[in-house]
């Protein structure tokens, strides 16, 4: 049977890859899509959600969630991405106009969930607005989750600052209280995802593909790539996307039980996930950590499932 899944995103193309390969592979059945404020702000993220789906012709429930985060002001990424939270070097995402599920994205999660106790994975791939506020609606909610799995924090220093991750810096306190709550986090953050990274070779595979689906989803690959090739990079690391590989293939990585504690105070390190990896002997775990990938193969994965994906929309 297959594994039924959440998804809680911030569109952004590495978000669209990550969903993309939930809705390619049938292990994978995706039964709802929220959307919080991230990358961009929600009406943003929001469209470019609704543009995606539209898109591929996927049929999974998309909701609109949180457009603040819970504690602190909003900042997003559209310095790195562009006001859209995603650049392409080619054609644009053609806008959606329709296809937003009625409800908010919470209650729609929460509803998933106890609809299917002990059966729900949450993915979260963006900040953690949405799910802190779903376990404060529904206290029981992390106990009624098969398993809850995240793109965030790191062990190894930041991208939004030199502490903190995006994701855990755009909301520390939603961060902190779904470390807290009682569910271990599988945590997939920069050091584990910076070793799966896409370049100009991976975007050639994609330009064999015919169709305007594929020719749009190639131009963001590319712009995608593009984040790292204007730093001087060869390579762009592949976040959002990474713990999807690890429900997929698992023996591709390793974990490691840690304790992760979301920095609220710090001059210069709020956000940060300051990750004890000494459990169980001198800590409590809280959190699997994603320490080592095997990049090749788990890259493979992806590209095989985005080509079959974009051969048949
Ligand atoms: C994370 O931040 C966002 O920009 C990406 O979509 C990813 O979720 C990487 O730090
Ligand atoms: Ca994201």
């Amino acid at each position: 049977m297959a594994r039924k899944l959440w998804l809680d995103t911030d569109p952004g193309f590495d978000d669209w890859m990550a969903w993309a390969l939930l809705e390619a592979d049938p292990q994978f059945h995706l039964l709802g899509v929220s959307v919080v404020a991230g990358n961009a702000p929600l009406p943003v993220t929001l469209a470019n959600a609704l543009a995606i789906r539209a898109l591929h012709g996927f049929t999974t429930p998309v909701f609109a969630g949180c457009a603040r985060p819970l504690a602190q002001p909003q900042s997003t990424a559209q310095d790195v991405l562009g006001a859209h939270g995603m650049r392409s070097t080619g054609p644009l995402l053609p806008p959606a106009s329709h296809g937003l599920s009625a409800g908010h994205g919470v209650q729609a999660l929460v509803d998933a969930v106890r609809a299917h106790p002990g059966q729900v994975t949450l993915l979260a791939v963006g900040p953690l607005t949405n799910v802190a506020t779903a376990f404060a609606l529904a206290p029981e909610l992390p106990q009624l989750l098969q398993a809850l799995v995240i793109m965030g924090g790191s062990t190894v220093g930041g991208n939004a600052t030199a502490a903190a991750e995006f994701n855990i810096h755009a909301d520390p306190e939603a961060a902190a209280r779904v470390f807290d709550s009682g569910i271990p986090v599988a945590m997939f953050g920069l050091n584990a995802c910076r070793q799966l990274a896409v370049g100009d070779g991976h975007v050639q595979q994609l330009r064999t593909l015919r169709g305007e689906a594929a020719r749009i989803f190639t131009g963001y690959f590319d712009g995608y790539v593009d984040l790292a090739r204007v730093r001087g990079r060869a390579a762009q690391a592949l976040y959002d996307p990474t713990p999807v590989v690890w429900l997929a293939r698992p023996e591709l990585f390793t974990l490691q039980p840690g304790r992760v504690e979301i920095e609220l105070g710090g001059r210069y390190t709020r956000g940060m996930t300051v990750c004890d990896l000494r459990p169980p002997a001198r800590a409590r775990a809280n959190a699997q950590v994603a320490l080592q990938a095997q990049g090749r193969p788990a890259l493979e994965w992806v590209m095989e499932r985005l080509l079959a994906l974009l051969a048949r929309t």
